[in-house]
C-alpha cells in the first residue's frame, strides 16, 4: 500500500531476558512487567476484553468519541495523529472521522503481527492518511524524534485508560515524554478511568466469562517462548483486586503450590500463595487527573464523560516542555 510506512525498533532480547529475571527475583514482590501481556495471542485476548460486558472502560470511551462536534471544536485541522499503544483500530477510527482533514497517522505498538494487520487495515479504509505505523515500546521512543515532524499539528491519542497502567510518578515523566514529542503548543488526548463504586471495578478485572484470568496468564505463556521458561500457566490463578490506600486495581498471578521455575538458567522458587504483580490500573477523580497534567506542563481546554460518568477523556494542550 503506498500510503503505508513500517519502522521496527523492537529491542534484542539479551537485555529481555535480563529484566525479566531481575523482576521475578525481586523481593518481597515477584513482578513481570505488564508490557509482557500483549504478545500477539495477548493482543487479541485484550481485544475480547474490551467486548465484555463487565468490562465498561472501552463502551464507556468509544460512547464519548460518538460526540463529534467536540472532537472537531477541540483539535485542528490536518492534524498528524499519534496514537501510543494503538491496539485495535476501533476507536481511532471514530478520532479520524471526527476530525477534519486528518494528514498522518502514526500508530505505535509492541504487538508486531498485530500492528502490521491493523496498519493495513485503516491505510486501506484511510487512503488520503499516511499511515507510519511503528513497532516499539512506547516507553522508550528515542528515535521517534525523527519521524515526527514538529511543523505539522501533532496531537497525541492515548486511549484506554493506560495511563492509569503507570504508577503517577512514572505517569507523569510519561506525559512530559509526550509533551517533548509532541511539542509546544500540540495537543493530546487521553482517556481515564474515573474512580467508582468498587464492585464495579472489581468486576471489569474479574470477568464472569474469565477471559481476563486467561489473559492474565497468557503472560506466563508469552515468558515461556521468549526466555525458553517452563512456566506451567495453570499452577497460578488470577487475582484481581482494588487497592483502596493506592487507589489502583492490582493484578497478580497466585502460586497454587510451592513450586521452582526455571527462568534463562535461574530458578525462581515460588510457595503456595505467593503472587507474581503483573499490573496496576490507578482510578482518578477529575480533579487528580488535571492536577497529574498541569504538573506535567499541560493545559487542560476541555473534559468530557459518558452519561454514566465512569470514564473520562481529556483534551490537552501542551504549555511548557
Ligand atoms: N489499560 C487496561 C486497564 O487498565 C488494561 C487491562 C484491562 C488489563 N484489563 C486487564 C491489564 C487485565 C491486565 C489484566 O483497564
Amino acid at each position: 500500500m503506498e500510503n503505508l510506512n513500517f519502522y521496527n525498533f523492537i529491542e534484542s532480547s539479551f537485555f529481555e531476558d535480563k529484566e525479566i529475571v531481575d523482576n521475578l527475583k525481586s523481593s518481597p514482590q515477584k513482578k513481570i512487567n505488564s508490557k509482557h501481556l500483549y504478545d500477539e495471542n495477548g493482543s487479541k485476548l485484550f481485544e475480547m476484553i474490551t467486548n465484555l460486558d463487565d468490562y465498561y472502560p472501552t463502551r464507556s470511551e468509544l460512547e464519548i468519541l460518538d460526540q463529534k462536534n467536540v472532537f472537531k471544536k477541540n483539535l485542528p485541522e490536518k492534524a498528524s495523529i499519534i496514537e501510543f499503544g494503538s491496539g485495535s483500530n476501533k476507536k481511532v477510527r471514530k478520532l479520524l472521522e471526527a476530525l477534519s482533514n486528518p494528514k498522518e497517522y502514526i500508530p505505535i505498538d509492541i504487538s508486531y503481527e498485530f500492528l502490521k494487520t491493523n496498519a493495513k487495515e485503516l491505510a486501506k479504509k484511510f487512503p488520503k492518511i499516511k499511515v507510519k505505523a511503528i513497532c516499539a515500546d512506547f516507553n522508550k521512543l528515542g528515535s521517534l524524534q525523527n519521524i515526527i515532524e514538529h511543523k505539522s499539528k501533532n496531537l497525541g491519542f492515548f486511549p484506554g485508560s493506560t495511563i492509569g497502567n503507570f504508577c503517577p510518578d512514572d505517569a507523569k515523566k510519561l506525559l512530559k515524554k509526550f509533551a517533548k514529542i509532541l511539542g509546544k503548543n500540540n495537543y493530546l488526548v487521553i482517556g481515564i478511568d474515573i474512580r467508582k463504586d468498587k464492585k464495579i471495578m472489581e468486576k471489569a478485572y474479574n470477568d464472569s466469562e474469565g477471559i481476563t484470568a486467561e489473559f492474565n496468564k497468557n503472560i506466563l505463556k508469552g515468558i515461556n517462548k521468549k526466555t525458553g521458561a517452563k512456566f506451567d500457566a495453570n499452577s497460578f490463578e488470577h487475582l484481581a483486586y482494588f487497592n483502596d490506600k493506592k487507589k489502583r486495581i492490582e493484578m497478580h498471578l497466585i502460586s497454587k503450590e510451592n513450586q521452582t521455575v526455571n527462568v534463562s538458567n535461574k530458578k525462581i522458587k515460588f510457595e503456595k500463595g505467593e503472587t507474581i504483580h503483573t499490573e496496576n490500573s490507578y482510578k482518578y477523580s477529575e480533579k487528580e487527573f488535571k492536577e497529574l497534567c498541569n504538573s506535567s506542563g499541560y493545559d487542560v481546554i476541555d473534559f468530557v464523560t459518558d452519561k454514566n460518568k465512569y470514564f473520562g477523556v481529556f483534551f490537552l494542550k501542551v504549555e511548557r516542555i
